[in-house]
């Protein structure tokens, strides 16, 4: 038995009439994050089935939880299998089919759906968009400006008097399109490539230019219905590949949470004025946000600033904070759905700790192998742990590598060291060909307890 199975514990909303195990769900995407959605919608006991699209070897078959064979980006499609299968809520993992209008879509086929619509997720997928909001609404970011011409944002990095540029697509660039440059001739080069070779396709036909911010990066979340504003507990994710923070940025190799960096006051201060500030601002310019809210902050010496927002769960850090909730996430989403998330509040477990570390394939975030046998899944298991799969898949009733990123352990122990020692267990219990991993996930936030005790 895995940690936590069976023991959510529904909040008692107003969805709580719903007779048990009577709804299907639908979640859409591939990764850990939606591994780990289906596995926390799996325990509420209104939900009898959870269909995953395209969903990996995690999702297949197990339990309540099943793929569908779907194509995610036909939303048509996708709304005529709601109807047949008669999916009382469709979940969306990505940002990628979120941006494409998938809520929109399936919203006005009378399907309910959680997550922003296409024009509230620019907060993401435009970071001129979102650049440009931060500024309307006072809240705290890097100083930055946006250019469609590669002379004038060359222009404006041999002015700039800041000590260090970042040079970002504006449009979604999986988590890759943002380059931190040393030199001014770093940034413009960056510029070159991003507008006239198109390195990033469409995405960078606009840049952002901004100011280099340091000091510690947090991801915080909340639950939002366009009015309440429900943070989760915040969390770290590790971007970089290789131990040290060193080697390229990744989509992310590990998370921890919560993040003791982060006090209950530094946290309201963060609800404030920038997660309850942006959801004021987007419903007050006519286009209210449903869903997560994810904003990624830097802590410098002056206080929070925004790096970007995101406008869904973050991969990995669902697979920490999801075992730390104690409400029916089925619950929680159908608040949101219905904006009633205040008398829904979601709980969380209080006194734990939860790590996920990363295994990814040889070679990521470049190039890498795939079709490698995955062995030990079934021994981490039996250590407690959950593995989130993401680029796995069957062949021949085999679990096979087939991703980047290929699988997440997450353990969940009384403190942070605790998990830690336990989420590298299963690592070290998993084995595929040129496996890797970091080794030094939530090494910073220890380092800060011992520091602060
Ligand atoms: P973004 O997609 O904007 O979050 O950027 C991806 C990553 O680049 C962030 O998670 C940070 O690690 C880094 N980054 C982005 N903007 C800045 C900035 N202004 N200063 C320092 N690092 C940044
Ligand atoms: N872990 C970062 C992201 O999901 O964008």
């Amino acid at each position: 038995m895995s940690f936590l199975r069976g023991s959510c514990c529904a909040l008692g909303g107003s969805v709580s009439d719903i007779p048990s195990m009577a709804e299907q769900v639908l979640v859409i995407g591939g990764g850990g994050r939606e591994h780990a959605l289906a596995w926390k919608l799996a325990q509420s006991p209104h939900v009898k089935h959870v269909f995953v699209a395209p969903g990996n070897a995690g999702t297949a078959d197990n339990g309540k939880i099943s793929n569908a064979a779907v194509p995610v980006s036909d939303h048509a499609a996708l709304a005529q299998f709601c109807r047949d299968q008669d999916i009382r809520l469709v979940v969306v993992g990505p940002e990628v089919p979120l941006a494409a209008g998938v809520v929109d879509d399936l919203t006005a086929a009378g399907i309910r759906c959680f997550g922003p619509t296409a024009k509230a997720a620019q907060l993401e997928s435009s970071k001129s968009f979102s650049k440009a909001f931060f500024e309307r609404h006072g809240i705290p970011t890097a100083r930055w400006k946006a250019f469609t011409e590669p002379k004038a944002a060359c222009s404006f990095i041999n002015s700039a008097n800041f000590p260090a540029l970042v040079v970002k697509a504006s449009g979604l660039a999986a988590g890759k399109g943002v380059i931190v440059a040393s030199t001014k001739a770093e940034a413009c080069k960056a510029v070159t490539e991003m507008m006239q070779d198109k390195s990033f396709g469409t995405a960078g036909e606009t840049v952002v230019v901004e100011e280099l911010l340091e000091g510690e990066e947090i991801s915080c979340l909340c639950f939002t219905d366009g009015v309440t504003v429900a943070p989760m507990p915040p969390a770290q994710d590790h971007k970089r590949l290789l131990d040290g923070d060193e080697g390229p940025n990744t989509g992310g190799m590990g998370a921890y949470c919560p993040a003791p960096q982060i006090s209950k006051d530094l946290l309201q201060q963060i609800r404030d004025t920038v997660l309850q500030k942006t959801v004021d601002g987007m419903r007050k310019e006519g286009v209210p946000y449903l869903g997560v809210l994810y904003a990624g902050l830097m802590l410098t010496k002056d206080g929070p600033k925004v790096l970007e927002f995101n406008c869904r769960f973050g991969d990995p850090e669902c697979q920490v904070i999801l075992p730390l909730l104690q409400s029916d996430l089925y619950e929680v989403m159908q608040a949101v759905v219905d904006k009633r998330l205040s008398s829904s509040l979601p709980a969380w477990l209080e006194g734990s700790a939860a790590v996920t570390v990363v295994m990814a394939s040889q070679g990521y975030p470049g190039a890498y192998p795939k079709g490698l046998e995955i062995t030990g899944l079934a021994q981490a298991q039996q250590l407690g742990l959950e593995v989130f799969h993401a680029g796995t898949a069957l062949w021949d009733g085999r679990v096979v590598t087939s991703g980047g990123r290929v699988l997440t352990v997450t353990a969940l122990g009384h403190d942070l060291p605790t998990a830690l020692q336990q989420a590298n267990r299963g690592v070290a219990s998993i084995h595929f060909q040129g496996a890797i991993y970091r080794k030094d996930i939530g090494a910073r936030a220890i380092a800060f307890l011992r520091q602060s005790r």
